[in-house]
């Protein structure tokens, strides 16, 4: 590490946009295998960790549900919830704001409150014990049916005191945002906010849906934006947040090369991009080494660090306040 990724490592920085069965490193995933008695298609972690070469999101999607399948436990999903936590912690992400799949879970038998107490568990650990605060976000898996995200919808209400939040991930073409116009309205009216995952593979008129439609607080990466330029200078306008995932971005082949990724263009030209992993034991890197790509690749500057850290705070789901905290120990910095 240069100087300069030594200050983006130390630099404060939030998370919002991270799914915690992305987190799960090939060492954990047979450690568990282990323990729950799974047989594994892979002879050795290397082995796993060489089939990740993905042609698009689909060919990662279907390695990544494969290995969600050795969360079993309550204690599986606290283990993994922990160690992205300790991860976060070693690059000073102070703030977390991730996603869970319950559906993926749900589907093979295994209880919704098992999934939400081990995930739970673990951010209230972080609170205390590494600082860390979080709001949790639940994911309606999008290539699944409109009746089955208002079922999970029905089954996560007992658990709303600890989910802030609801989203739509999953396989995108096809699977447009006003599928779930319904069941969105429907989480909204319980009290939980927004986001969808729009324009990382799917067109412009998906980003326009989520916000028309899904009347959602923040776009999950969104760099499809820029094929419509007055979806973009409606994006500044209402100063809408894209969780940007650079890293995941290149790996699933989005942009060829990172030197061609359209984030730190998209920051100058005053749009609200944050930097964030996705899946980071799937796309080589957690938030540090995603500071790192961008900045070598496009020259990031000290200042554009701070406005993207400054942007993970601002685009959270912490109140005025605590924003209004964080921003003024960012300008420190300067
Ligand atoms: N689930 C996990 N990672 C995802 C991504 N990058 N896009 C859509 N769904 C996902
Ligand atoms: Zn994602």
């Amino acid at each position: 590490m240069n100087n300069f990724h030594s200050f983006l490592n130390n630099l404060p920085k939030a998370e919002l946009h991270m799914h915690l069965e992305g987190s799960l490193e090939p060492e954990l995933l047979f450690k568990l295998a282990q323990r729950n008695q799974i047989k594994l298609p892979f002879d050795s972690v290397e082995a796993l960790r060489a089939a990740y070469e993905f042609g698009n999101l689909q060919d990662f999607l279907d390695i990544y549900y494969q290995g969600a399948g050795v969360l079993q436990t309550e204690q599986d999903f606290y283990d993994l919830t922990w160690a992205y936590l300790e991860r976060c912690k070693a690059q000073n992400v102070l703030h977390v704001e991730p996603f869970f799949d319950p559906q993926t879970h749900t589907d093979r038998g295994i209880a919704f409150d098992t999934v939400i107490k081990g995930i739970d568990r673990a951010l209230q650990d972080a609170k205390t014990q590494l600082g860390i605060s979080s709001r949790l976000i639940m994911c309606f898996l999008r290539h699944l049916p409109e009746a089955a995200a208002f079922e999970t919808l029905e089954q996560s209400l007992p658990y709303q005191d600890k989910i802030t939040a609801v989203g739509l991930d999953s396989s995108e073409k096809g699977f447009p945002p006003e599928l779930f116009e319904r069941v969105f309205a429907k989480a909204r009216e319980a009290g939980f906010l927004t986001v969808a995952h729009a324009g990382e593979e799917g067109p412009a008129e998906y980003i326009w849906q989520a916000l028309d439609l899904l009347k959602v607080q923040r776009i999950d990466h969104g760099v499809r934006c820029v094929e419509d330029p007055a979806l973009v200078e409606h994006l500044i306008k209402i100063q809408m947040p894209l969780t940007v995932c650079p890293l995941s971005n290149t790996k699933l082949c989005v942009f060829k090369d990172m030197r061609e990724h359209n984030i730190l263009a998209l920051l100058e030209r005053g749009v609200k991009v944050t930097i964030n992993s996705d899946d980071p034991a799937y796309f080589g890197g957690y938030m540090t080494e995603n500071f790192v790509a961008v900045a070598d690749a496009l020259n990031m500057t000290k200042a554009q660090a701070i406005k993207l850290a400054e942007n993970s705070f601002t685009a959270s789901f912490l109140s005025e306040a605590e924003k209004a905290e964080w921003v003024k120990r960012l300008q420190l910095l300067h």
